[in-house]
């Protein structure tokens, strides 16, 4: 029996689980906790956890599209045309969440790291403000494509 699927859409989850999860973590359970904080040290406490976190954000891409893509294109339920809707609706998301993410990283997370280099608090608050909105945006999207993801399968077409 060839398992290659199976394993390869099972890898395709645990990438979902990390990027969604990590993002759950933060702004359900970090965000509230350190909110009585001094706002010094938390942005400097956001300053180590961001990177890390970011880089598994960038691994979890990587192999959401090669799974996800690599399944596809070698036939799976018919391949990118296959007429799925769970997974067209996945697909859509999917490039909206990594368009988002980009945006994030190259935009609001650059000036919260520059603006704390110069210690402007003020200036990195406002772009850890937009952090947190993309972040709210690509999780509530991460939830519903886990979801649909998940669920579609069982769904008859
Ligand atoms: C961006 C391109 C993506 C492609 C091409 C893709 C492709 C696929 C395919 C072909 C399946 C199998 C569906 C089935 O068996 O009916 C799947 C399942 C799934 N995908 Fe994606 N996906 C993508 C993005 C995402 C994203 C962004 C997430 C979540 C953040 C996600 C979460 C899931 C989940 C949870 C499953 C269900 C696995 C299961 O329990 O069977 N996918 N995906």
């Amino acid at each position: 029996m060839d398992y290659t699927f199976a394993a390869t859409i099972g890898l395709h989850t645990l990438a979902a689980v990390i990027w969604v999860g990590g993002m759950f973590f933060a702004h359900v359970v970090l965000r509230p906790s350190v909110s009585d904080m001094n706002p010094t040290l938390r942005l400097s406490l956001w300053r180590h956890v961001l990177p890390r976190f970011f880089a598994w954000v960038f691994i979890s891409i990587g192999v959401l599209l090669v799974t996800g893509y690599g399944v596809l294109l070698t036939g799976y339920r018919g391949g990118i045309s296959g007429g799925y809707l769970h997974i067209d609706i996945m697909q859509i998301i999917g490039a909206i969440m990594i368009v988002l993410f980009l945006f994030l990283f190259l935009g609001p997370y650059g000036s919260f790291k520059r603006a704390l280099a110069r210690n402007d608090i003020t200036a990195a608050v406002t772009a850890q403000g937009r952090i947190r909105k993309i972040v709210v945006i690509n999780l509530i999207l991460g939830l519903f494509t886990t979801f649909i993801g998940a669920a579609g399968t069982f769904v008859g077409y």
